[in-house]
């Protein structure tokens, strides 16, 4: 587990000081993969770098397993930062040295030996091995990343930064990444803690979410509640950028579109989670209360396997039987009514 605790990081400037994470307190389970997500500048790769004290905070605890970082000394600090593995954006490779001699950096001092299996090992854990003497210039994007994976492991971590790992990859490869964190995570129980400022990155592979808004933590939990019910504006223009839900109701409300509506009918949103499933409730009220359901809106994500579904209904049928419709609905889902016949 690792615990951040009244993190502060300041930058002092020459005419002003930026505040570049304040005063936030999160704690990541072990084991978890946790995302963290922000708009650019938010603070996330400032509050990133202070898990391995490569930005030594302002002010606050780090802690790891009960140890407080900002109390080790250098040599100490040393020592427990190999067991956090961090891979970025750009990569990071050294350019000159082949695939071999990029992951066997980080095992100086090893016998030539051992270091040779410990990067076959490691090779082969990322998928990789066959580019053994190959040069970073001669890889693929997705390639460079399971090369830095595999260097980040070397010294069997604990934690895994990855700082936008993601973001220089094309769709298809950022999933075959995000597929082989996954089960790094599941095979090496490694906690990793990953930096987007993509929803469908967090919506892939991770079980806990922090949104951060101009350095502080606004919104922070389990990712199927963070995205169940989210609070705070910013979680809430995340999670409205992965569906379609809201600019498909524009269209509804626009008297000039594609959409014609009887001003009797009312336009619904359901929203539900898990194994609510909407269908035989829809027939179900369409029968008993004598009113006309029809669907013209439905997204279902699937998040850490529990069904989350939007659905747009427009009710037709008398004001009585409408009304006693959605009450019905609210019984066992999230209903807003968008419009009133
Ligand atoms: N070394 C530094 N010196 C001065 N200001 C910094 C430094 N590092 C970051 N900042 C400032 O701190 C704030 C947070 O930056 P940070 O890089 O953590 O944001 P971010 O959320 O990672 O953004 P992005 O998504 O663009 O990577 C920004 O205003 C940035 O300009
Ligand atoms: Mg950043």
């Amino acid at each position: 587990m690792i615990e951040l605790r009244n993190i502060t990081k300041t930058f002092n400037l020459e005419n002003k000081s930026i505040h570049a994470v304040n005063n936030l307190t999160l704690t990541i389970p072990e084991g978890s993969i946790f995302g963290v997500i922000g708009e650019s500048g938010a603070g996330k790769s400032t509050l990133v770098r202070c898990i391995n004290l490569l930005e030594r905070p302002s002010n606050g605890e780090v802690v790891h397993h009960d140890v407080d970082f900002m109390r080790l000394k250098p040599d100490e600090l040393l020592k427990v930062r190999k067991k956090i593995g961090m891979i970025f954006q750009q990569f990071n490779l050294f350019t000159s040295r082949t695939v071999y001699e990029n992951v066997a950096f980080p095992l100086k001092g090893m016998k030539t030996e051992d270091v040779r299996k410990k990067v076959v090992e490691l090779l082969t854990l990322v998928g990789i091995e066959e580019k053994i003497n190959a040069y970073p210039s001669q890889l693929s994007g997705g390639q460079k990343q399971r090369v830095a994976i595999a260097r980040a492991l070397a010294n069997d971590p604990d934690v895994l930064l990855c700082d936008e790992a993601t973001s220089a990859l094309d769709p298809q490869t950022t999933q075959q990444i995000l597929s082989l964190l996954n089960d790094l995570n599941r095979k090496l129980g490694i906690t990793i803690i990953l930096i987007t400022h993509e929803m469908a990155v967090i919506k892939a592979i991770c079980t806990h979410v922090a949104v951060m808004d101009g350095g502080n933590l606004v919104e922070t939990g389990k990712v199927v509640e963070v995205f169940s019910e989210p609070k705070h504006p910013t979680t809430k223009s995340f999670v409205k950028s992965t569906h379609q839900a809201e600019r498909f109701i524009e269209l509804l409300r626009n008297p000039q579109g594609t959409f014609k509506i009887s001003p009797e009918d009312d336009i619904l949103r359901i929203d539900f989670v898990g194994s609510q499933t909407a269908d035989p409730l829809i027939s179900h009220i369409s029968r008993r209360y004598q009113v006309d359901t029809n669907i013209v809106y439905a997204n279902i994500d699937i998040i850490q396997d529990v069904p989350l579904g939007t659905l747009v209904v427009i009710l037709s049928g008398s004001v009585e039987g409408r009304r006693s419709a959605i009450e019905a609905l609210r019984n066992s889902v999230k209903v807003e009514v968008i419009s009133h016949g």
